[in-house]
């Protein structure tokens, strides 16, 4: 099975490091026609900036919506504040809300879209001080629930995808050297998830292979949260 996303519009967020910039390869390679904005063109963390980037691009009109970037800063709930909470919701969700509110008009009138969200193995389990993180992680789920729904009629799927460890700028911000070699052991497969992994059931559900799957938060992390 060969993917091919030739002539398709994608708009990708966070395609300038780790997992979305091998997303945006891939669909590259599968022949879409990318546009991902870098921040200082895009800044997701200023409303501003996003309605900025809405207004000088009304024309974008993507058949593909993927919202891949995100921040995690940690903090448990002793040392949460209200501007962690607030930055880490403004990159990770509320960003995308407003990109797609002036988005999924024209997919609608095209009656054609698919719509993706990076989330996290966190959605579906926790670690200690990732309160922020994980309760942005968790209300996407609920966000793409309710647009699946809503567009479902339009021929319009919408998904997330939750990888497992990945060895990106993020994870070796936030884990030590112990606990990877730690995780390591948990993941039934052995491995951390590679860029690859998470890019290909990317794919998969933003082609036109998906015409069933919609509303689901669907694991790539080897078996982890099995347990
Ligand atoms: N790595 C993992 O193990 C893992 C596991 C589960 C879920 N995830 C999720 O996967 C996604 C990608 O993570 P990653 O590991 O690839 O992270 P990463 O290497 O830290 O990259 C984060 C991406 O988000 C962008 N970004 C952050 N703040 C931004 C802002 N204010 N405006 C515009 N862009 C902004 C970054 O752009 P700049 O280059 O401009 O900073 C970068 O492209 C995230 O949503 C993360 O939560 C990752």
């Amino acid at each position: 099975m060969e993917i091919s996303l030739s002539g398709r519009r994608v708009f990708l967020t966070g395609g300038s490091r780790g997992i979305g910039k091998r997303i945006g390869s891939f669909f590259l390679e599968a022949g879409a026609d990318l546009t991902a904005p870098g921040r200082d063109e895009l800044d997701l963390l200023s409303v501003k900036s996003t309605e900025d980037y809405i207004k000088a691009n009304k024309d974008l009109n993507p058949d593909i919506f993927i919202h891949c970037a995100g921040i995690n800063k940690l903090a448990g709930i002793t040392e949460i504040n209200p501007d962690i909470m607030q930055d880490v919701f403004q990159v990770n969700i509320y960003s995308a809300t407003q990109l797609l509110n002036a988005f999924a008009g024209s997919m609608k009138e095209k009656r054609y879209g698919r719509i993706l969200f990076v989330s996290s193995l966190y959605a579906m389990v926790s670690k200690e001080r990732r309160v922020a993180y994980s309760a942005s992680k968790n209300a996407l789920t609920g966000l793409a629930k309710s647009i699946a729904l809503e567009l479902a009629p339009y021929n319009i799927m919408v998904n997330l995808v939750a990888p497992g460890y990945v060895m990106t700028d993020m994870t070796k911000k936030n884990l030590s050297e112990k606990e990877i070699e730690q995780i390591k052991e948990q993941i039934p497969t052995g491995r951390f998830q590679s860029e690859d992994d998470i890019a290909s059931l990317a794919a998969f559900l933003c082609s036109d292979y998906n015409q069933s799957i919609t509303g689901q938060l669907i694991a790539v992390d080897g078996g982890f949260t099995c347990r």
